[in-house]
C-alpha cells in the first residue's frame, strides 16, 4: 500500500454561529509524492480544509494525520515546518524585501547565510524573476503575478515535502499561468513533494492533478484522477461540473487513425486491438477497463500500424474545447 501523506478523517469545521458546517465530514487519503487539487464553487469549504492541515483552523471534529501523526498532537511551530503553505491572498511581509521573505523559512532553520543567498537566487529563478532585478524590491512594488509568484518561492524554501496551495495563480494571467503549472509539474516530478491545490479552474484542476477532490457543499463529490472524473463522473453535480457529456461527445467523433503515434517498443499480446476507424469514445472505454494504458491500432490486414494512449486523448484538450463552446 502507498504511504499516505495526509489523512483526513471524518473531519467537520463548523464555525461558531453558521447553521451549516463548512466542511462536513470529509475523509480523504493524500499519497505520499501526489499532485491532488481541490476543485469547487466559491465558498464550498476548500480553504477552510486546506487550513486545518497546518492548523490555522482546529477541526470541530474528526482527525487530521500528517505523516502519519495526528496533527492536534504536534506543536504548531513544528507541523509549519514541514508544510509550506501559499495563501489566497499571497500575503508577503510588505515591510520586507522579496529577498527577505523569501529567506524567512530558511533563517527559522537556522541555515547559514551562503546556503540562504544561494537559495533565494535559484528559487527566484525557478519562478522566472531574475535576481538581480527583484531581490531587494518591496512587494508593493510587483505587479500581482509577480507577487504570487515570490508567495511560490517562499512556501518552497524550506524544501518542505508538503505543499498547501490556494489558488496560487488566480492572479496571473493565462500565459504565465500556464508556464507556472508546467514548471509546478516539473518541480513535484523531480522534487516528489506531496501538493494539496486548491482551484476553481476545472481545466487547472484537470491538468495538475494525479487526483482531484471535487467538493460542494463542505462535502466531498468525488476523489478521482481526471480520467474518471471524465469519464466516470460520480453524480450529476460532477457532471456537470465537468461537462463530461460534451468531451465525451467529442471524443465519439474522433478516430484512432488521427490520434495513433508509431509503435514504440513491443506490443503486448493481450493488449487490445482496434481498427483505424474505431472512435475515441469506444477506445477510452477499452483503456478503462483493461490494464493497459493503450490499445493497438490494426489496419485491413489486421497489422499493427499504431498506439492510442490515454494521454492522445487528450481529454484535457477535448474539455477546453467544449469549455470554450459553452
Ligand atoms: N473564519 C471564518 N468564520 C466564519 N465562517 C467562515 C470562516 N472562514 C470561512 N467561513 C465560511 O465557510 C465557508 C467555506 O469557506 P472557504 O473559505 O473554505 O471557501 P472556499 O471554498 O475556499 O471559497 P473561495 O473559492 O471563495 O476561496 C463559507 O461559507 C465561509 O463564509
Ligand atoms: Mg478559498
Amino acid at each position: 500500500m502507498a504511504n499516505h501523506s495526509i489523512v483526513f478523517d471524518k473531519v467537520t469545521k463548523r464555525f461558531p454561529k453558521a447553521d451549516k458546517p463548512s466542511v462536513n465530514e470529509v475523509s480523504l487519503q493524500i499519497e505520499e509524492g501526489s499532485f491532488v487539487t481541490i476543485l469547487g464553487a466559491s465558498g464550498c469549504g476548500k480553504t477552510t480544509l486546506l487550513k486545518m492541515v497546518n492548523r490555522i483552523y482546529e477541526p470541530t471534529s474528526g482527525r487530521i494525520f500528517v505523516e502519519g501523526e495526528d496533527v492536534a498532537t504536534v506543536p504548531v511551530t513544528q507541523l509549519r515546518r514541514k508544510i509550506g503553505y501559499v495563501i489566497q491572498q499571497v500575503g508577503l511581509f510588505p515591510h520586507m524585501t522579496i529577498e527577505e521573505n523569501i529567506a524567512t523559512v530558511p533563517r527559522i532553520l537556522g541555515w547559514d547565510n551562503k546556503q540562504i543567498d544561494e537559495r533565494i537566487d535559484e528559487l527566484l529563478e525557478l519562478v522566472h524573476l531574475p535576481p538581480k532585478d527583484f531581490r531587494k524590491r518591496y512587494p508593493r512594488q510587483l505587479s500581482g503575478g509577480q507577487q504570487q509568484r515570490v508567495g511560490l518561492a517562499r512556501a518552497m524554501a524550506g524544501n518542505p515535502a508538503i505543499m498547501l496551495m490556494d489558488e496560487p495563480f488566480g492572479a496571473i494571467d493565462a500565459i504565465t499561468r500556464a508556464s507556472l503549472q508546467d514548471e509546478l509539474i516539473q518541480i513535484q516530478r523531480r522534487l516528489h513533494k506531496t501538493i494539496l491545490f486548491v482551484t476553481h479552474d476545472i481545466e487547472e484542476a484537470l491538468k495538475l492533478g494525479d487526483k482531484i477532490v471535487i467538493m460542494n457543499n463542505g462535502e466531498i463529490q468525488q476523489y478521482d484522477t481526471p480520467f474518471h472524473i471524465i469519464t466516470q463522473p460520480a453524480n450529476a453535480f460532477v457532471s456537470r461540473l465537468v461537462h463530461s457529456e460534451d468531451v465525451l461527445k467529442r471524443l465519439s467523433v474522433m478516430k484512432a487513425e488521427s490520434v495513433m503515434t508509431e509503435i514504440e517498443g513491443t506490443v503486448h499480446p493481450n493488449e487490445i486491438r482496434v481498427s483505424k476507424e474505431e472512435n475515441c469514445k469506444t477506445i477510452l472505454m477499452h483503456i478503462l477497463k483493461s490494464e493497459h494504458d493503450s490499445v493497438i491500432v490494426e489496419d485491413g490486414n489486421q497489422t499493427p500500424v499504431g498506439r492510442v494512449t490515454l494521454a492522445h486523448l487528450k481529454i484535457h484538450e477535448a474539455l477546453s474545447q467544449s469549455l470554450s463552446a459553452s
